[in-house]
């Protein structure tokens, strides 16, 4: 016999339309309980088959209305449950556009290209070949063919008896060629060695400046350069000293140590110092040199100096590895890098934004 009462209830508690479709195959399928049902209805006599026909039938368009009612709502919960899942959170911040940074070799130069303008020196040669010939890289800077100084500096020689430039001091020879005398001009660039450590890549960054007029003294280079120091560092006083060294295109010659500490890894750099750091290396130019290039060293004279951007950008913003700046990875450089809204160019002072 049919539990009406019962298909009925389980109906009514469904609460999904699965549950929904295993009532209706237990109930209405090939062998569910009304079509079985239905099938003895045709075994009866006429008259029980009438009576109990009509019956079933009546209970199964009841139920079957019921399944559907049932179903159709089952279908609306389900489909919002899903929509409710499935829903964008449009109020969610969306991911953050990437920034650029400033790298931090090119903030320096921006800050070295400032304090130097300050002190009168003009910016020359953004177009000065990296591929140099020998006569403006050694042969003019009083290194001749077979100087032993030639091997102070591990060069990179291409075809034709051309290099890398080993130094922008080269831009010397090319700006007095240029514009003679007199000569006040930084130049920043990049020049290339052999080299490779956490303190040496095989292509860095110099600055170079050259001063030559008729009464060019080294008091003026000390000035210029602890002006710079100064500025560079952001102290009051730097401590100096000048040690005597050799490099073939000054003399005198020396390299400039400036008093520091360095504590835990971190570098102060001022008049509490307890050790020497050098910084860079400079001189008088030598009478050479201004003959390489005709210009009479009697009537004239002046300074020159070079340093590593890369040491002193190391120096300035304590980091520690130098290849890094070549790596382009953007972790590192948004970790050492400028925010580029916060920092104005240097050279024009407006916004980057
Ligand atoms: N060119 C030198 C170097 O690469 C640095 C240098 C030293 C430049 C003395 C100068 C100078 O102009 O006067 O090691």
């Amino acid at each position: 016999m049919i539990d009406k009462k019962e298909i009925i209830e389980n109906i009514k508690k469904a609460t999904t339309t699965s549950e929904i479709e295993n009532i209706t195959i237990s109930v209405l399928g090939k062998n569910g309980q009304l079509t079985l049902a239905l099938r003895e209805v045709g075994k009866l006599s006429e008259e029980e088959r009438k009576t109990k026909g009509a019956e079933l039938n009546k209970i199964k368009t009841e139920i079957v209305s019921l399944i559907e009612e049932k179903k159709s709502i089952l279908e609306l919960e389900e489909i919002n449950k899903k929509l409710e899942s499935d829903k964008i959170d449009i109020t969610l911040n969306k991911e953050k556009p990437f920034k650029g940074y400033i790298h931090p070799l090119t903030q320096v130069k921006e800050e070295l290209l400032q304090i130097f303008a300050t002190q009168g020196f003009r910016l020359v040669s953004a177009n000065d070949p990296d591929i140099e010939d020998d006569f403006h890289n050694f042969t003019a800077l009083n290194v001749p063919e077979y100087h032993p100084a030639r091997s102070m500096q591990d060069t990179f020689f291409v075809e034709g008896g051309n290099l890398l430039r080993t130094q922008t001091s080269s831009v010397q020879i090319r700006e007095m060629e240029r514009s003679g005398v007199p000569v006040k001009v930084i130049t920043m660039g990049r020049v290339y060695r052999s080299d490779w450590d956490a303190t040496h890549t095989p292509m860095f960054h110099q600055i170079e400046g050259l001063y030559v007029d008729k009464n060019v003294t080294m008091a003026h280079l000390k000035g210029c350069l602890v002006d710079f120091l100064k500025s560079f560092f952001e102290v009051d006083e730097v401590p100096i000293q000048f040690r005597p060294s050799y490099f073939p295109f000054t003399e005198p010659s020396a390299e400039m140590d400036i008093r520091c500490t360095i504590q835990n890894g971190e570098l102060k750099i001022g008049k509490d110092g307890n050790r020497w750091l050098e910084i860079l290396g400079c001189g008088m130019v030598h009478p050479n040199v201004l003959k390489s290039v005709g210009i009479n060293p009697d009537e004239y004279q002046g300074f020159a100096f070079g340093m590593g951007i890369e040491r002193l950008t190391m120096l300035k913003y304590g980091i520690p590895d130098m290849r890094k700046c070549f790596e382009t990875d953007t972790r590192w450089l948004s970790h050492y890098g400028f925010d580029a809204s916060d920092v104005p160019n240097m050279i024009t002072g407006l916004s980057r934004k």
